[in-house]
C-alpha cells in the first residue's frame, strides 16, 4: 500500500469521523432548541415535561420514561411520566439509584435483576427490560431522568456516553427548568393571591351588608310604613265615594221634578256628613306623600344594587365618585343620622378610571369607620375636588371625621390585613386592607391623617378616566345631606399625624 493511499485512508476516516461529530452536534443543537422553544411556551409543570420527553424521545428512543424526585420519606416519587400508571409511585433509593444521583448517568441491562424495579414492574404495560438513568437537578434538589426500553441491554456504553456527553446540555435544560419552574409558580402564587382577594373583597363586602341591613331595613320600612297607614285611609274614605258616585249616577238616571227633588236631598244630607274637599286635598297630599316615600326606597334599593354591583363587570367601567357618595352616604344614613352631621361639598368633577362597586365599598368603610369612631356624636364631612398633580388631573376626596382619632403607633398598622380596635361581629379588620388594593388596582392612592381626640381624615386620589371624558355634572354641588364649607382637610389637621398607605397590603 502507498504512502499516498494510507493518508487518503486517514484523511476518509477522519471525514466520517468528523461527519459524524457533526451530525451527533446537530442533534444537540436541534434537541437544544426545541428545548427552548418548550421552555419559552409552556404554561405549566405538565406541559413543560410533556414537551421535554418529546425532545429526549428523539435522543434515546424510549418506550417508557419518567422523572423520580426526592420525597420526604427518604424515597424518590415518580413526578412526571410518559405512562400515566407511574405517577406517584413511590422508589426506595438503592445502589443504582443513588448512584446515578451522586455521579452519572447509570445504564441497566436488565432491570428484572433490581428489586426495586420488580415492584414496579406491573405497572408497565409494555414487558420492559432496559433502562438508562440520568441525574438532574430540579425544585433545588437532585432528580432521576428514567428512560426504559422493550429490549434487552438496549441502553449500551455508547447511550451512557451520549447521556454524558449531553450532560452539559440536560443540566442547563435543567437550570432552564428549574427557572421556568420557579416563574410558573410565581405565576400560580400570583394568581392565587388575587383569586383570595378576590374572595376577601366580595365577603368583607357581605360583611358590610350585613352590617347595615338592619339601618337600611329601617330606611325602608319607614316610607313603606307610611304608604300602608296612607292606604288604610284611602280604604276608609272610599265607602262615602263610591255612596257619592252612587248619588250622581241616580241623578243621571232621574226623569222626574220629585225624582230630582229626592236625589238632591240626599246629595244634601252626603255633604253635611262628608268634607269632599278636605276629603280630595287628603289624597293629592296623600298621593305626593305616597310617592316620595316609594322613590326614597328604590333610592335606597339603588343605592344597595350599586353597592353589591358586581366588580368584574367590565375593565374601563368610569365612575362619578359623587353618586358613589351619594349611595353610599344614603347607605349609611340610619347608621349616622341620629348622631352625626353630615356635611357635603361636592364639586363638578370629572369621572374617574374605576369600578362603582369596588369604589362604594370603600366609601361605605370609611363612613361607616367614621360613624364607629363618633360614639358621642359629631361631624362627617366628605368633599370632592378635582386638581392637578404632576401635570396628572387627578380628583380628591376627603372623609373627615371628628371622632376618637388614632395613635401615632397605631396609624402604621391602618392598612395591615385584620387589624381592628372593634370587637368581634363589628370589625373584621379588612375594610382599610381592602380598601388599600381597591384604590391601588385603580392607580390610585389612599392617605390618612389623624390626631387624638380631634379626629380623622382619608383622603383618596383618583386618576381621571382620560383627558376627554364628558364632564358628569349630574350630581353636583351639595348633597340632600345638607352643605357646608370644608376647606382642606389637611390644613384643618395641621399638627395631625399622618400615614401613606403605600406599603403593599
Ligand atoms: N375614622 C377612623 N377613626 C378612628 N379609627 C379608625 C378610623 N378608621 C379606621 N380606624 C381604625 O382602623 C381599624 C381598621 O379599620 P378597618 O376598616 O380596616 O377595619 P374595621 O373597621 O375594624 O373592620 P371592617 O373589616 O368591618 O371594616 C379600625 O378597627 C379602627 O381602629
Ligand atoms: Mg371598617
Amino acid at each position: 500500500m502507498s504512502k499516498d493511499y494510507e493518508n487518503v485512508l486517514e484523511d476518509l476516516a477522519l471525514v466520517y469521523r468528523l461527519k459524524e461529530q457533526a451530525e451527533a452536534h446537530k442533534k444537540e443543537s436541534d434537541a437544544l432548541l426545541a428545548g427552548t422553544r418548550a421552555l419559552l411556551t409552556a404554561k405549566n409543570e405538565k406541559e413543560l415535561y410533556t414537551k421535554m420527553f418529546g425532545i429526549f424521545r428523539s435522543l434515546y428512543s424510549y418506550d417508557v420514561s419518567f422523572v423520580l424526585e426526592n420525597d420526604s420519606k427518604g424515597k424518590m416519587r415518580c413526578t412526571n411520566t410518559t405512562h400515566p400508571k407511574l405517577l406517584d409511585t413511590m422508589w426506595d433509593v438503592d445502589e443504582t439509584l443513588s448512584r446515578a444521583i451522586k455521579s452519572s448517568p447509570v445504564a441497566l441491562f436488565n432491570v428484572k435483576l433490581q428489586p426495586t424495579w420488580r415492584e414496579h414492574l406491573h405497572l408497565f404495560d409494555a414487558p420492559i427490560t432496559s433502562a438508562l438513568l440520568c441525574p438532574f437537578r430540579v425544585h433545588h434538589q437532585q432528580a432521576v431522568m428514567v428512560f426504559c426500553h422493550q429490549t434487552l441491554g438496549f441502553y449500551t456504553q455508547e447511550y451512557v456516553d451520549m447521556a454524558n456527553r449531553y450532560r452539559t446540555f440536560t443540566q442547563q435544560m435543567s437550570m432552564s427548568v428549574q427557572a421556568k419552574l420557579m416563574a410558573l409558580e410565581t405565576i400560580k402564587l400570583k394568581e392565587e393571591k388575587a383569586q383570595v382577594e378576590k374572595s376577601l373583597i366580595s365577603s368583607e363586602k357581605m360583611a358590610s351588608l350585613g352590617l347595615l341591613a338592619a339601618g337600611v331595613a329601617h330606611e325602608i320600612n319607614n316610607p313603606i310604613a307610611f304608604v300602608n297607614s296612607n292606604m288604610m285611609f284611602i280604604k276608609d274614605v272610599l265607602p262615602s265615594l263610591t255612596s257619592m258616585q252612587d248619588i250622581v249616577q241616580e241623578l243621571a238616571r232621574a226623569t222626574t221634578d220629585e225624582e230630582r227633588a229626592a236625589v238632591a236631598e240626599k246629595a244634601k244630607q252626603w255633604t253635611s256628613n262628608n268634607k269632599i274637599g278636605p276629603i280630595v286635598d287628603e289624597i293629592a297630599d296623600i298621593c305626593e306623600e305616597s310617592g316620595e316615600g316609594l322613590n326614597r326606597v328604590t333610592e335606597i334599593i339603588t343605592s344597595l344594587r350599586s353597592f353589591s354591583h358586581s366588580s368584574d363587570v367590565s375593565i374601563d367601567d368610569t365612575v362619578n365618585i359623587n353618586d358613589c357618595i351619594t349611595n353610599g352616604l344614603r347607605l349609611v344614613n340610619s347608621e349616622l343620622k341620629h348622631k352625626v352631621t353630615i356635611n357635603t361639598d361636592l364639586a363638578d368633577i370629572p369621572l374617574i378610571k374605576g369600578k362603582t362597586g369596588k369604589l362604594n365599598q370603600v366609601l361605605v368603610n370609611l363612613f361607616v369607620n367614621a360613624a364607629q369612631a363618633m360614639d358621642n356624636g359629631g361631624t362627617l364631612t366628605v368633599t370632592t375636588q378635582c386638581n392637578y398633580l404632576d401635570d396628572n388631573e387627578v380628583v380628591i376626596v376627603t372623609v373627615q371625621d371628628t371622632g376618637s382619632g388614632i395613635e401615632k403607633d397605631d396609624l402604621e398598622k391602618l392598612f395591615d390585613p385584620f387589624y381592628t380596635t372593634k370587637p368581634t361581629g363589628k370589625g373584621t379588620g379588612l375594610g382599610l386592607y381592602i380598601s388599600f388594593s381597591i384604590i391601588e388596582s385603580m392607580g390610585g392612592k389612599i392617605k390618612v391623617d389623624s390626631e387624638v381626640n380631634v379626629g380623622t381624615t382619608f383622603t383618596l386620589q383618583l386618576p381621571v378616566a382620560s383627558s376627554d371624558s364628558e364632564t358628569d355634572d349630574s350630581e353636583t354641588g351639595d348633597s340632600e345631606t345638607g352643605d357646608s364649607e370644608t376647606g382642606d382637610s389637611e390644613s384643618d389637621n395641621g399638627n395631625a399625624d399622618s400615614a401613606n398607605a403605600n406599603k403593599a397590603p
